[in-house]
């Protein structure tokens, strides 16, 4: 059965990316099949996980398409 996990915090930058980070991190080296979504402008989770923004083809993140050009 899946299990979600959701990080949210009214305040920033109190570590929602680097804890979703370190727990997909973990879960996938425990085995387990997993999916980490990063909806953030910034798209700091998906460039932690070494994805280039530039490679994206399909996003509704403002930052990767600025950083298109
Ligand atoms: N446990 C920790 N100890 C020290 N620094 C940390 C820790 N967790 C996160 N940080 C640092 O704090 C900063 C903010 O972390 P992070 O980007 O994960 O926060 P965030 O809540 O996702 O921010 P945002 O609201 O901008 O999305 C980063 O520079 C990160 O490296
Ligand atoms: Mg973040």
């Amino acid at each position: 059965m899946a299990q979600v996990f959701t990080l949210a915090n009214a305040k920033g930058v109190c570590g929602k990316s680097t804890v979703a980070l370190n727990l997909a991190v973990c879960f996938t080296r425990a085995g387990y099949r997993t999916l980490a979504i990063d909806l953030h402008q910034q798209a700091n989770l998906s460039a932690a996980l070494g994805i280039d923004l530039n490679e994206l083809r399909l996003t509704s993140l403002p930052a990767a398409d600025r950083l298109r050009g």
